[in-house]
């Protein structure tokens, strides 16, 4: 069981070090933070296994604003983000840009936590497969790859996917992509075990409640006792 904290542009670099080092992680789960690029540096030396939140199809080049895989690994991440939902409804992600930078991270050596997932107005129209299976058309499965199923209509709206909305979603992913697939948007200690129990959810991608102490650790407990 994999849980990964999306920290957003959330925390500063003064404030990560000790956060990280508060962290527990249990038997049987493994704990990733995901911090912004400049408190990445201060997650790496604790000892936690850290992934940045995006990172750029090319080594090196006239890309301003952006980060290559292998400034990451140099750095001591191991992983990152790709094709969050804010990336793709702010900054232009498509899937062939976020498949682009997954592909080029994998190879460099990093790991993936792939991100999909419909809108509010994709679900109620009933194109939630559609939408998954045309998002999933570019994605093959790799070594280090995980994907994350994120309804964007439950990403920081305190509206969580039911445990068989989220079963049915990941089900799918597993028959197209065939591997594990984290759970994500609006995960919280008080649904997390819902969640997690399903057979086909492998994990959780929590964004606000991986930002408060209590809040993660608990998350955390949960899946190892769902695990053992
Ligand atoms: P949330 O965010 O847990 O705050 O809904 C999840 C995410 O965007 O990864």
């Amino acid at each position: 069981m994999l849980i990964a904290g999306n920290w957003k542009m959330y925390k500063r670099p003064s404030e990560t070090a000790d956060f990280c080092r508060a962290l527990t992680a249990p038997d049987g789960v493994e704990v990733v933070v995901c911090p912004p690029f400049p408190s990445l540096h201060e997650a790496v030396p604790t000892g936690v296994t850290v992934f940045a939140q995006n990172v750029h199809w090319e080594s090196e080049g006239a890309y301003t604003g952006e980060v290559s895989a292998e400034m990451l690994l140099d750095a001591g991440v191991q992983g990152s983000i790709v094709g969050h939902s804010e990336r793709r409804q702010y900054f232009a992600e498509t899937d062939e840009t976020a498949w682009r930078r997954a592909t080029h991270a994998l190879e460099a050596g990093l790991r993936v936590i792939y991100c999909v997932g419909e809108s509010e107005e994709e679900r109620e129209a009933g194109e939630t497969g559609d939408v998954l299976r045309r998002q999933l058309g570019v994605v093959e499965p790799r070594d280090g790859l995980v994907l994350a199923y994120e309804p964007v209509w439950a990403i920081g709206t305190g509206k969580t996917a039911t445990p068989e909305i989220a079963e049915g979603a990941h089900a799918l992913i597993k028959e197209v992509v065939g591997v594990p697939v984290l759970y994500g948007g609006s995960v919280k200690p008080e649904n997390a075990e819902d969640l997690l129990s399903q057979p086909s959810v492998d994990g959780a991608l929590v964004g606000g409640a991986s930002l408060e102490l209590e809040s993660f650790n608990a998350i955390c407990q949960t899946a190892a006792r769902i695990r053992s």
